[in-house]
């Protein structure tokens, strides 16, 4: 049982039920009409612009059932028809944005103990409940892994082609992760890497990277992740002046490792979104270059803020390893999880293919198997 009261001359409504109240604005609701006029019922879309919609706007009559509130603008006297269900799926009428930092919903920042999501190459290639559910993993944690893969050139393309596209670059569709380690040259090949998310001297950053391991004799040589937002977390509740340098301030990246590529870009370490919510983390030692949209007086805390969120990256007890053998794979959100390896131990090779996708075909892949679930 729903109940509704318009206020201020019709520019509020506010719908309640037995323990709840929401109140929505006219120029919202119209603007969101979901009539033939306003929405095309083939695609979805807005066929109208705000200038099709009076000024001077304001609600005349609300009637409220189980089902919908059935509204009535003026001075078009249109009367429109919200689903309930869809009004509360969308209300916005909440306490206003809380902590900096804080992540989007569904989104669950993890350290040492989480369990990496885990999947059979071919179960999830084959069944789309499988998909789905993975999907939503790798949605929720920024990881996954994959196993019982083909061990064959190029299989990554596979992992690629469940949810979405390669982002090719420079690099090409995907490169070589060749290791090849020996008394000789461990000092030089077998070096453990920072973990770091991939190519910040991009913009856009790639945000999906794959993995994918075809051979694997050499002793070491683990992969790890780091969830760039628990370490941003832990940043920000150790000491808010630090977080707030690194997420106001961007820092340049840069590459020029091959002839004919200057890359360069700039991002804040921790990115936020207009809401405050935790957007990306940009860290790379590797590709940093100068600093300078740092202010004078804040460089000496900037420092301070990298130094210790360098050595949170690098906190044990935030990081989760795993040994790629032949066959599987692992995907990273690369606007969120830091990826690193770690060094040798031995001698043996080591050959992965990796490549770059983006999230916004996942995310779409998954919001459809939801819708069809
Ligand atoms: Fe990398």
């Amino acid at each position: 049982m729903y109940t509704s009261v318009l206020s201020d001359d019709g520019q509020h409504v506010a719908i309640s039920s037995a323990d709840s109240t929401t109140r929505y604005h006219a120029i919202w609701l119209r603007d969101n009409a979901h009539d033939a006029e306003t929405r095309s019922t083939h695609n979805g879309q807005r066929l109208i612009g705000l200038g099709d919609i009076p000024e001077q706007l304001s609600m005349s009559a609300v009637q409220v059932d189980d089902q919908a509130a059935h509204i009535t603008f003026q001075p078009e006297d249109k009367t429109i028809s919200y689903p309930i269900p869809w009004l509360l799926l969308h209300a916005y009428d909440q306490p206003a944005a809380g902590l900096h930092g804080r992540t989007a919903n569904g989104i669950e920042p993890w350290g040492g103990e989480l369990s990496a999501p885990r999947a059979d190459f071919f179960d999830v290639q084959q069944n789309p409940e499988s998909l789905r559910h993975w999907l939503a993993n790798v949605a929720r944690y920024g990881v996954g892994l994959l196993r019982n893969g083909p061990v064959e050139d190029q299989a990554l393309m596979q992992v690629v082609d469940l949810f979405g596209y390669v982002r090719e670059t420079n690099y090409g569709r995907h490169f070589e992760v060749r290791t090849e380690v020996n008394a000789s040259n461990l000092a030089y090949t077998g070096l453990g890497l920072q973990a770091h998310t991939d190519n910040p001297y991009r913009d856009p950053v790639p945000t999906l990277q794959i993995l994918y391991c075809l051979e694997s004799s050499a002793a070491g040589g683990e992969n790890m992740v780091v969830d760039g937002f628990r370490v941003a977390q832990r940043l920000r509740d150790e000491n808010q002046e630090w977080f707030d340098v690194l997420s106001r301030y961007p820092a340049q990246f840069e590459y020029r490792g091959e002839s004919g590529v200057c890359l360069r870009a700039s991002h804040p370490m921790i990115e936020l979104a207009a809401n405050g919510e935790l957007r990306a983390i940009h860290f790379n030692n590797r590709s940093a270059t100068a600093f300078t949209d740092v202010p004078f007086d804040k460089m000496t805390t900037y420092y301070a803020a990298y130094r210790r969120m360098s050595e949170l990256v690098d906190d044990a007890s935030l990081e989760v390893s795993f040994l790629l053998q032949p066959g599987e794979c692992f995907i990273v959100d690369n606007t969120r999880v830091l990826h690193a390896r770690k060094a040798y131990s031995g001698t043996g090779k080591r050959w992965l293919q990796g490549c770059y996708a983006d999230k916004d075909g996942l995310l779409s892949t998954l919001a459809c198997l939801n819708a069809a679930a």
